[in-house]
């Protein structure tokens, strides 16, 4: 099997569990190391053993991305020589509250403090990582880097909420801006933007909106992490090596 990401170092935010899990365990079997960066410990652990067990180097950093201290936390590791220097980033943690019944707050309805911490964590916390990492992969003169954001950033969104969708949208302004940025370092920067994946943030919205949302893809299923992972490894991987900027949409067609 051919692996299009041996030796290479990538750090996954929100690897612990859903999508970022997927993502960090592929990226494994394409023959990278993996940091594990989330605010829940004994999900990281276990993301990392299953990285060890597939032979390769894992490390865990248990951080909140939407405080800024993950900065000072990604440099402090970059520099401990415990894992680095960072090739490939993916910034994937992320947050979406819903209400209790498993709906939205309308963007009336949403507290201050609710709408911050979703910029704090959805938008600060892509920020911040890049923030940490880019000096070094610009001093090396190569890297890789994929945001995920949302359809929700790209079209009306009935399940996700003002905060989380004008975040993702965000995602993939940032994602331009800093691609055009280091394009001449030798350093890509893409985004992937899912439709509705099976995860326990999906689940959140309960079954029967998820069933809607299934009839309303062309190609007739949700989403699996998988189908997000596929994809991230790719735009990472030399394969992508003329693509930057773009954000891919991963719905199953929908949003078309
Ligand atoms: N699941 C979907 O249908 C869907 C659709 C579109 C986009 N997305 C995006 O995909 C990404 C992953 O979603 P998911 O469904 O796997 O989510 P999830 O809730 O299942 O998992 C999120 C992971 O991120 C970690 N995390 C959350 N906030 C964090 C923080 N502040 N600091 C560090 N770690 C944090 C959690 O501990 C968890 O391990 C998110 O950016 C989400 O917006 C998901």
């Amino acid at each position: 099997m051919s692996m299009t990401l041996q030796g290479r170092k990538a750090l996954v935010t929100g690897g612990g569990s859903g999508i970022g899990r997927t993502i960090a365990l592929d990226l494994a079997a394409e023959g990278a190391d993996v940091c594990i960066l989330d605010m829940n410990e004994a999900e990281s652990i276990s993301t990392a053993n299953a990285i060890a067990a597939l032979g390769r180097q894992s490390e865990v950093l248990v951080c909140d991305t939407g405080d800024e201290s993950v900065v000072s936390a990604i440099e402090a590791l970059q520099t401990s020589g415990r894992f680095g220097p960072i090739d490939l980033l993916v910034n994937n943690a992320g947050t979406s509250p819903k209400k209790n019944d498993g709906l939205k707050h309308m963007v009336w309805e949403i507290s201050p403090a609710e709408w911050r911490q979703v910029m704090n964590i959805n938008l600060n916390g892509y920020f911040y990582t890049m923030r940490a990492i880019l000096p070094v992969m610009i001093e090396r003169k190569k890297g890789a880097i994929v945001n995920i954001s949302s359809l929700a950033g790209r079209r009306y969104s009935s399940i996700a909420g003002g905060a989380y969708a004008t975040s993702k949208s965000a995602i993939e302004g940032l994602t331009r801006q800093v691609a055009g940025e280091v394009a001449h370092f030798g350093i890509r920067v893409n985004g992937v933007a899912p439709g509705r994946i099976e995860t326990l943030m999906a689940a959140k919205a309960g079954a029967a909106f998820n069933e809607q949302i299934r009839v309303a893809t062309p190609l007739g299923r949700l989403g699996v992490p998988t189908d997000i992972a596929n994809a991230v490894s790719f735009l990472l991987s030399d394969k992508a090596s003329f693509i930057t900027g773009e954000t891919l949409i991963v719905s199953g067609g929908r949003g078309l």
